[in-house]
Formats: C-alpha cells, sequence, structure tokens
C-alpha cells in the first residue's frame, strides 16, 4: 500500500462535497422492517458546515453511518466527492457520540493510534502527534493516562484522533452530547473556529438548537420516522461566530425557524 504523509501545517486538505440523491433506507428487524430514511436529498458543499436536528430514532446516526460507507442503503445515491461511501476512506473522519479511547494508553498514544491503523509510519507523525494535541489544547495533558482524563478531555483526545489523518470530511455525531453546558459551549466554538480555519466539509448531528445556530452554515431538520428532510434553514451569521451572537435577535429568528420545521415532530430537542 501506498502512503502518502499528511500534508504540514499550512496546507490543511480542504473539504469535499457531499451529494445524497433520493437516499431510502430500511432495517430489517426482529419484528418486520424498520423504514428509517425516506427520498433523503441532501447536497452539501465543499467546505459547507451542515448540522442536523430531529426527533430521536429519526434516522440522524443513521444517515451519518452511510455517507461515512459503515453500513449500505437500499436505493438513491450517495457521493462524497467524486466516489461512492467505503469504510475507512482516510479522507472521511468519524467522531463517535461515546469516545473509544484505550484507557491503558496515554493521551499521545491514543493520538498516534489512527497512524498504526493506517500502516503509516515516518519521521513526520511524531511532530503531527504534537501539532495535533496543540489544536486540541492538550499539550500539557499528553503523557496522562486516558483513564484520569474529565469528559470534555476525552472528548478532545476524540476530536484530535478524527483529524489525525486529516480528513476532507468530518462527520460528528452527538460529539459533544455527554458534556456540561459549559463545556459544550466552550468546545462547540473551539470546533467552529477549527472550522473556520480549515474548510472542512462538516456534518454535526446534535439534539441542541441553539449549537446547531452557533456552529452551521445550514441546518437540515429531520422529521419522525421515516426520516425525511422537513427543513432546510441557511444561517447567515456572519463569521468568526462568537457566544455574543446567541443575544442577537438573528440568532434568535433563526433557532425560531428550526423550531417551527420540527412542530409537530415528537422528541427531545432542546
Ligand atoms: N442496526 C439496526 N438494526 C435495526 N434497527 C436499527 C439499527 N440501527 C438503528 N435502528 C433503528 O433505526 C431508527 C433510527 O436510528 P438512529 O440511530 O439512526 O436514530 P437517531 O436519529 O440517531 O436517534 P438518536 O437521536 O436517539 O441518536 C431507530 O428506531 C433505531 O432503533
Ligand atoms: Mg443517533
Amino acid at each position: 500500500m501506498t502512503v502518502t504523509a499528511p500534508p504540514a501545517r499550512g496546507a490543511i486538505t480542504a473539504g469535499e462535497p457531499i451529494r445524497l440523491t433520493s437516499v431510502n433506507k430500511t432495517y430489517t428487524t426482529a419484528t418486520g422492517p424498520l423504514p428509517v430514511l425516506q427520498d433523503i436529498d441532501l447536497h452539501i458543499e465543499t467546505g459547507e458546515f451542515v448540522s442536523l436536528v430531529g426527533p430521536s430514532g429519526c434516522g440522524k446516526s443513521t444517515l451519518l453511518k452511510i455517507i461515512a460507507g459503515l453500513i449500505p442503503f437500499d436505493n438513491g445515491t450517495v457521493h462524497v466527492g467524486e466516489q461512492a461511501p467505503k469504510e475507512g476512506r482516510r479522507d472521511v473522519g468519524f467522531m463517535l457520540q461515546q469516545s473509544v479511547l484505550m484507557p491503558w494508553l496515554s493521551v499521545r498514544e491514543n493520538v498516534t493510534l489512527p497512524f498504526a491503523i493506517a500502516r503509516e509510519k515516518g519521521s513526520h507523525i511524531a511532530p503531527r502527534v504534537e501539532e495535533l494535541l496543540e489544536l486540541v489544547g492538550l499539550s500539557h495533558s499528553a503523557d496522562m493516562n486516558s483513564w484520569e482524563l474529565s469528559g470534555g478531555m476525552q472528548q478532545r483526545v476524540a476530536l484530535a484522533r478524527t483529524l489525525a489523518l486529516d480528513p476532507r470530511v468530518l462527520l460528528m455525531d452527538e460529539p459533544f452530547a455527554a458534556l456540561d453546558e459549559f463545556k459544550r459551549e466552550h468546545l462547540g466554538l473551539e470546533v467552529t473556529k477549527m472550522h473556520e480555519d480549515m474548510g472542512k466539509t462538516s456534518i454535526l448531528v446534535t439534539h441542541s438548537i441553539p449549537e446547531a445556530v452557533m456552529m452551521s452554515d445550514r441546518i437540515i431538520a429531520l422529521g419522525a420516522r421515516p426520516g425525511r428532510v422537513v427543513g432546510d434553514i441557511r444561517v447567515d451569521l456572519p463569521r468568526p461566530r462568537s457566544a455574543a451572537m446567541i443575544a442577537t435577535p438573528e440568532f434568535q429568528d433563526i433557532s425560531r425557524q428550526v423550531r417551527e420545521a420540527l412542530a409537530g415532530e415528537d422528541g427531545s430537542i432542546s
């Protein structure tokens, strides 16, 4: 296998577009077929940040797994860049809700893991790991054991790992759900800044409307099962974003539009 070294800082790989056309997905369950996604049309531009919101069970995680190539879909087409989804593509980074760190490894070793899994070797890896640790604010905690970390620190390690191979596309499934409100807002703003610096195409699944508005260029509202698009709301707030924007009438108006799109769809949304 030929492995190309990831670009050095300053040459971060930008995003690529994601296109879903008429995608349907039905799970086969013990009690019969369970349709979860219906006629999903979603075109995300290079470098765009899109949030998916919708009630629990409407198929948000299913949609991300399809884009990541982790599960098949029934019909329609999906393209990430020029190609169909495929598991293990190094241009697609997937950050899960519950970070799966190796507890017996240090922070630094956990961040080094993606290179080992990709069987990538070379002298560029050590400085790249230090760069990633700095990026997520963990340089001073690099030698800590993973089991010693707070929830917020664990998610920072998970984020560094997701960014390690410099993906073009970032898929994040409720990455801050386990954090308290303060940490959540703080890390959300940091990821927003990273996005503004790097321009990777990003999809965030969240149950928080303010988080979606703060971070996104566009918010896709999905209705209850089978999940289908019930709202496509543009977030025309200027960038860089800041916490001060939450109090503005524009921010509140966009939040209202998202709430209205989801009105009548049962489920927990804040
Ligand atoms: N592998 C599977 N086999 C059968 N059914 C599944 C499978 N995975 C998910 N489901 C069902 O599909 C539906 C959608 O699940 P999914 O996890 O995509 O929802 P979600 O929108 O991410 O929900 P949440 O907000 O609670 O995370 C749910 O009813 C779930 O029970
Ligand atoms: Mg989910």
